[in-house]
């Protein structure tokens, strides 16, 4: 055998002993999680992970999800017009929003019962969005309870408030967050009613989840999380024991809504809970122009312009198209804040540069967490912190301050006029 042939012999049996070795890494969470490009494919890895109901309760939207498809392709249609010849060699992304410095405008948004994707759920989000310099909105539907949360990720967090028929319970909630040292309270005010969800309604979603053949067939076929949701199972709503929706009650999301969330809820709800909390305050699920002036008149700190990932009022417009006339309108009295539709660093940068202080992200680290638990959530939030830093460096905005929406951000050609600037950042 000539030395040619002995070098090729060599490698061969090198890399046959080292095959299961190899296989094993290249099939290990870690490896699955390394191999995500972008949101998409974390998106892609949860869904091969997580029983169909549950990935459609999250990826899913009302009716026939036009406003979730147009939270992306709105963004899709800006255009970025870059500035060159600018010093990028430090890209700095942190800012600060109501006055609390971040490491980068990105928060965690609310998602409730997010311990049905993966037991770690709410816990692992906040703490990955902690690690990044950042703030997690806790959901008042989160499968971790305040005081959990308090204990897993002891790092600046937000409440998200709804507020149930019982006022008693919507008070008891406001003093727990005081007590737990959040910085600031969301109140949610798209949901009056149940949106009709309907991949939720075929799958018979509901709090606890109705086993059936069909789901135990997928529960079979995805081991990982069969074993972590029998183990630790995280499927009620933690912060609202007692109050239906918990292990106990079998009910569909549209019916614990339905009977447990107050339809009447109005302006002077807000003017209550301005009283009942002295913190920052914010409303989110703003989309008309004049409902942000009247949040403002009501003495808000900041509006998050919302359609709640497109999961309540279908055909609402996207939040990015909704997002220049709330910034016109609010006028720079309060920060406006945007969520839906966020799946790269470039939308931020979008967002930003129409006025928004500060981007929330919703799907993607709840993908994530479904993808691969705490690790999960750390890959999702570093794909769009990176994406968006590469972003800035591209566009020539070295820091935030240097995102100028005028010069920055266009339609092209026959997108909606409702795409078109009308102001620079707040
Ligand atoms: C699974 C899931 C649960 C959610 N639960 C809540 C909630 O409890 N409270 C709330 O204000 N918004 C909730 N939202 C809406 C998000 O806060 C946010 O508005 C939306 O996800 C943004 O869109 P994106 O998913 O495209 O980022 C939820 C969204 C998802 C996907």
């Amino acid at each position: 055998m000539n030395q040619f042939a002995q070098l090729v012999g060599r490698q061969l049996a090198a890399d046959v002993r080292s095959l299961p070795a190899r296989l094993r890494a290249a099939l290990s969470g870690q490896a699955r999680l390394a191999r995500c490009q972008n949101i998409a494919d974390v998106r892609a890895l949860a869904r091969r992970v997580v029983p169909d109901a549950v990935f459609d309760f999250v990826d899913g939207a009302a009716n026939d999800e036009v406003t979730a498809g147009r939270n992306q392709s709105d963004f899709a249609a800006l255009q970025l017009h870059p500035r060159v010849l600018v010093d990028v060699e430090q890209v700095d992304l942190s800012t600060t929003v109501l006055g609390q410095p971040v490491a980068l405008p990105l928060l965690g948004a609310p998602t409730g019962l997010t311990g049905l994707i993966h037991h770690r759920g709410e816990a692992a989000i906040a703490r990955a969005v902690q690690a990044a310099g950042s703030i997690y909105v806790l959901s008042a539907m989160a499968s971790y309870s305040i005081e959990e949360i308090a204990r897993e990720a002891p790092g600046p967090t937000w409440f998200q408030l709804y507020v149930w028929r019982d006022r008693g319970l919507v008070r008891e909630l406001v003093g727990r967050a005081r007590a737990a040292g959040h910085g600031a309270l969301v109140l949610t005010v798209d949901v009056p009613r149940a949106a009709v969800r309907e991949r939720d309604r075929r799958n018979g979603f509901g709090i606890p989840p109705r086993l059936t053949l069909r789901s135990l067939g997928q529960g079979m076929v995805r081991p990982r999380w069969s074993a972590g949701f029998v183990r630790h199972p995280r499927m009620s709503i933690a912060n609202a024991a007692g109050h239906g929706g918990g292990a106990r009650d079998a009910v569909s999301l549209t019916e614990y809504i339905n009977s447990q969330f107050d339809p009447t809820l109005s302006w002077h709800d807000v003017a209550w809970l301005r009283e009942e909390w002295s913190g920052p305050l914010l409303i989110k699920g703003i989309l008309h122009p004049e409902d942000a002036v009247q949040a403002v008149s009501a003495g808000v700190d900041g509006v998050i312009v919302s359609n709640h990932g497109g999961r309540q009022l279908d055909h609402a417009p996207s939040a990015i198209s909704a997002l220049p006339r709330v910034v016109e309108a609010v006028g720079g009295r309060a920060e406006v804040l945007l969520d839906g539709g966020v799946r790269r660093g470039a939308d931020v940068l979008k967002a930003l540069a129409l006025g928004a202080r500060a981007c929330l992200v919703g799907r993607p680290l709840v993908y994530g967490v479904g993808a691969g638990g705490d690790a999960g959530a750390e890959r999702a939030l570093t794909i769009l912190r990176d994406e968006l830093s590469i972003a800035m460096a591209l566009a020539g905005c070295p820091a935030v301050a240097d995102v100028d929406g005028g010069r920055l951000v266009g339609a092209p050609a026959g997108a909606p006029a409702s795409l078109q600037p009308t102001g620079g950042p707040t």
